[in-house]
């Protein structure tokens, strides 16, 4: 029996917000409220069973869940390996995270979904559910054996990295999906609108002579997607949102009713393309950041529900292919462990009450991939994070689960992190002050 005593509750599933007790038991949500441990901490000193946490000062929250990470196993695990993934997951108050399957081959086979799965139960702490692709290769031609896919673990699909240009292939990838009850995770790109990108299309692009990725790239891909949701009635969710165009689209397509989901990223909510002034290559990624307006956008649409969730799009890769020119380096950021820290910034700005925040972080993502955890209601799964809201810390490489330290944020002070995770009623996480 673990018990979570005295701490801030916060489970946005039931409407809880106040000094409660957590009592778990047999890797569920056994009982929640004021003095839900009383009378049971008695039998805790010296019971080798019984394990009573203190968390006055604390928020105790369902688990993170991250529907966008990349783990590079298979193929690349000098960047990231599903072990040092996952540790960076539960360092960073994560109890479940999705890979998306631009590994190396890409995931389109039960065999390699299989092959995740089995490493990631080697490796233990949080659930890790693939998202598979949804053609052959991520090639955008021939659709994958969905249904294998879903029987060996994938929640959803996607060809994440790659947009399914071809229309046709689109909607039967939709089709297929729906039949299989797996979510869409689109990457909204028109690749022919955006060949030899750098970063966004915009002033500061032309300052630097780097060519941009116009948000109409992104509009159109989510115009196009949103219409053959509505004839598919599959469940379509937009990764990374990045532009205001996309935004206001979602927000119609949702108004009328349509199964849409959206997430948006911690470095879109907090930077701008301003960014990139020196060349920094740790803030170049796909989609690209943004401008102010399209930067407050993303805020607003995140408080009033038309984005979901936060979904980090955690993609290590190594100093080799980020300490060279702008053109060469690859895109993407490391957001597991960063997240906590950064996103509190959003409460602390008032931007996000607290339990937005918490729904944003985890039960909006456990809905739309249909996961476990993202409550804290009695007999639920025992996923749950404390969090030390004021925890003044700073983020460097060394400080780092994950194999690759590639964030803009190093060097930062940050405030608040994540101070246990517990997976299933199981500790996978417990931060060692030093
Ligand atoms: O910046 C990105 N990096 N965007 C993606 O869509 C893929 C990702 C990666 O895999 O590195």
């Amino acid at each position: 029996m673990l018990i979570v005593r005295g701490g801030r509750v916060i489970d946005p599933s039931s409407g809880v917000d106040e000094i409660a007790d957590v009592v778990i038991e047999a890797g569920r949500i056994a009982r929640v409220g004021r003095g839900a441990a009383a009378g049971l901490e008695a039998s805790a000193p010296g019971h080798p069973d019984v394990r009573v946490v203190e968390a006055a000062g604390r928020w105790v929250v369902p688990g993170f869940i991250d529907l966008h990470v990349h783990f590079r196993e298979p193929g690349q695990e000098y960047k990231e390996d599903i072990a040092s993934g996952l540790m960076a997951a539960s360092a960073g108050g994560y109890t479940a995270v999705c890979a998306m399957p631009n590994t190396k081959p890409i995931n389109d086979t039960r065999a390699i979904t299989e092959m995740m799965m089995a490493r990631a139960r080697e490796a233990g702490g949080p659930r890790l559910h693939p998202i598979a692709a949804a053609t052959m290769g991520s090639r955008g031609e021939q659709l994958t054996e969905m249904a294998d896919l879903r029987e060996a673990g994938a929640i959803g699909v996607s060809d994440d990295g790659r947009c399914v240009m071809n229309a046709l292939v689109m909607r039967r990838a939709l089709e297929y999906a729906r039949n299989f009850d797996l979510f869409f995770s689109q990457h909204c790109e028109d690749h022919h609108l955006t060949a030899g990108a750098q970063m966004h299309e915009g002033e500061i692009a032309t300052r630097l002579g780097l060519q941009g990725w116009p948000r109409a790239a992104e509009d159109i891909i989510v115009a196009r997607d949103l219409i053959l949701a509505e004839l598919t009635g599959a469940r379509y969710h937009v990764a990374h949102i990045s532009s205001l165009g996309a935004i206001r689209l979602v927000r119609e397509a949702k108004s009328r009713g349509l199964a849409v989901t959206a997430e948006v990223t911690p470095h879109h909510l907090l930077l701008t393309d301003e960014a990139l002034l020196g060349y920094d290559t740790s803030c170049k990624v796909n989609p690209p950041l943004r401008e102010e307006a399209d930067r407050q956008a993303l805020r607003e649409a995140l408080r009033d529900g038309t984005i979901d969730c936060i979904a980090t799009d955690h993609a290590p890769h190594s100093a080799l292919e980020k300490d060279c020119e702008f053109a060469a380096a690859a895109p993407g950021l490391i957001g597991l462990e960063p997240a906590v820290p950064l996103l509190l910034e959003l409460v602390r700005d008032g931007v996000l009450s607290p339990s937005r925040w918490v729904e944003a972080m985890s039960t909006a993502p456990a809905r739309i991939g249909g996961l476990a955890g993202g409550s804290l209601a009695q007999g639920a799964a025992a996923d749950l994070t404390v969090i030390d809201p004021d925890a003044d810390w700073t983020l460097t490489a060394t400080s780092l689960s994950s194999r690759s330290s590639n964030t803009p944020f190093l060097s930062r002070e940050v405030r608040g992190r994540a101070v246990m995770t517990v997976v299933g009623g199981e500790v996978v996480y417990e931060h060692q002050p030093s």
